[in-house]
């Protein structure tokens, strides 16, 4: 329901006629705002949350760009602030899905409301979610030294994870025309939120000028050493371990509640609707790094490889 027109104000629609639009491949009308691509429904959000949204010193906010682990970090960032919590009994992520207790700002909080009440939010600090890049982002947060904590994931890895999540959505089969075409809007960036390279960019930048508020965190890596990296974001969010804490096993506890199997057996995740009316179990399916080899072509992802490297050449940045 993103792309649906109506409910547009009339000062948004007037916004939009001015910036650079096109539809994405099932057909939806997007426009380009700060050089990221939105349906339109969305970006009234995000000029709504620009314009509206005051922040806390304290606000937490987990970024991602679609389907890279955003459900994880989500549960990650619940648990290391809600650690003290005995056994699983009274733990808010038996009660809420990961989507619930970190809601989305632009597609579940200022999509809803252009004034939505935050004083309703019932976890401090307070825990927020974006797929919006950096820049847009960043502007109503001015000075403030909220952190921000972003996942990214190999690209080949989202686009297979997309393709299956909206055949699901779409109750149907993934086929591969579907893999195609979303292979197609990858390459060409006109997706929601895409391009996909200028968005793990602006994060990629923040987090080298500005590491002590903005932590750039690879999905890969917390399969591959969920431990340290679990440590890492404790730290940033300045809520590290205990001798104590490390003694009795806290880190691995967290990783294990926090983990795929874990997660989604919880029955809140096996039976749950998400705030834009899914399933909550949708959100789960194999969390496996380099998925992609089961499914492209070397052609496929020779031409990904190829945009990728163009685009973050001189950046640093190896994926
Ligand atoms: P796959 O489709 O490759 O399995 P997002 O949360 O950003 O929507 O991303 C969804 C992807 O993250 C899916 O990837 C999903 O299976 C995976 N995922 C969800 N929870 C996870 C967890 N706790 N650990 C590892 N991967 C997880």
């Amino acid at each position: 329901n993103f792309g649906d027109e109506e409910d547009i104000r009339t000062e948004v629609r007037s916004l939009i006629s001015s910036l650079p639009s096109d539809t994405n491949i099932q057909g939806k009308k997007l426009c380009n705002y700060q050089g990221c691509w939105y349906y339109y429904k969305n970006l009234q959000a995000v000029l709504d949350y620009q314009k509206h949204f005051k922040p806390l010193d304290s606000d937490i906010i987990v970024t991602s760009y679609p389907k890279s682990g955003t459900t994880w970090l989500k549960a990650l960032t619940v648990a290391l602030l809600h650690r003290s919590e005995d056994g699983l009994q009274s733990h808010p992520l038996t009660s809420d899905s990961p989507h619930g207790l970190v809601p989305f700002l632009e597609m579940d909080l200022y999509h809803k409301s252009s004034t939505p009440d935050l004083t309703k939010l019932s976890s401090s600090p307070r825990l927020f979610s974006t797929h919006m890049p950096l820049h847009t982002l960043r502007e109503p947060l001015k000075d403030s030294p909220c952190k921000i904590v972003y996942v990214c994931r190999n690209v080949k890895d989202v686009l297979v994870s997309l393709w299956h999540f909206r055949s699901k959505i779409g109750k149907k089969e993934a086929e591969r025309s579907g893999l195609e075409s979303i292979i197609e809007s990858f390459c060409k960036g006109v997706d929601n939120y895409g391009p996909i390279w200028d968005h793990v960019l602006s994060y990629w930048k923040g987090s080298l000028e500005d590491p002590k508020h903005v932590l750039f965190m690879r999905y890969e890596d917390l399969k591959e050493e969920p431990y340290a990296q679990v440590m890492r974001l404790a730290e940033f969010l300045d809520c590290p371990f205990t001798e104590q804490e490390i003694r009795t096993g806290s880190v691995e506890k967290i990783s294990d509640l926090c983990s795929l199997s874990s997660l989604s057996n919880l029955d809140i995740n096996k039976t749950g609707i998400s705030w834009n009316n899914v399933d909550h179990s949708i959100f789960f399916r194999k969390g496996e790094v380099d998925d992609w080899k089961n499914h492209l072509t070397t052609e496929m992802a020779n031409k990904i490889d190829m945009i990728m490297d163009e685009k973050f050449q001189g950046s640093g940045l190896k994926m």
